[in-house]
């Protein structure tokens, strides 16, 4: 039977890492072979971890190219992680497929907008081949809601590719966004 793409998506801080590492834990429960992946220029807190902003963490292979993601799988595999696929190679659709059709259940965490509210292509693609979107909401940092959709950066530049965290950037509603923008 083939794969099921569970893609999950959101601002920064929104819980996506935390929701990808406790479908990590239902995999592991059920004694399924998994392999859980990252991009290499994620280094934040760990380099061959997935970390969440709250702390708790698994091991992953750390990768460069999507393609990659294929000599790490075999037979016995059940389901593949990969967690900031914003900052993967477009070809990680087509990765994806593959491994859908394998009969791999397929589970990718990553951001849906930069900081100026662009779209990452590579989510983009992966939210249009999804059979499940969780789309989650963070805190706004400015009116204290749980209404977050976007992330704000607030300092380090205007670059759309720059890997950080608090120091960097905010989560925060629409209309906070416009306020703080000005
Ligand atoms: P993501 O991968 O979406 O950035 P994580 O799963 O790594 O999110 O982190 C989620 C955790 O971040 C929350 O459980 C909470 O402890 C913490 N956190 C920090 N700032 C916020 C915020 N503004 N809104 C919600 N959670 C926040
Ligand atoms: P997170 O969603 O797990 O918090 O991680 C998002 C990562 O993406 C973090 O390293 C900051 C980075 N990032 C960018 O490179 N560009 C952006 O526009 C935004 C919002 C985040
Ligand atoms: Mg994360
Ligand atoms: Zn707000």
């Amino acid at each position: 039977m083939a794969g099921k793409l569970t893609v999950i998506t959101g601002p920064m801080y929104s819980g996506k890492t935390t929701e990808l590492l406790s479908f990590v834990e239902i995999y592991r429960l059920g004694r399924k072979e998994v392999a859980v992946f990252k991009p290499e220029i994620d280094n934040r807190y760990h380099s061959t971890m997935i970390v969440s902003h709250s702390g708790d963490g698994v091991e992953a292979f750390a990768i460069k190219k999507s393609k990659e993601i294929l000599e790490y799988i075999d037979q016995k595999t059940k389901g593949v992680f990969i967690d900031e696929v914003q900052f993967f190679d477009t070809e990680l659709f087509d990765v994806v497929k593959e491994l859908l059709d394998k009969g791999i259940d397929v589970f990718c965490a990553g951001l849906d907008l930069t900081h100026k509210q662009n779209p990452f292509e590579t989510t983009s693609l992966l939210l249009s081949l999804a059979d499940t979107v969780i789309k989650k909401k963070a805190v706004c940092h400015r009116c204290g809601e749980y209404n977050a959709t976007l992330t704000l950066k607030i300092a380090g530049g205007e670059e759309e590719i720059d890997v950080g965290g608090q120091e960097k950037y905010i989560a925060v509603c629409r209309n906070c966004y416009n306020t703080l923008k000005g």
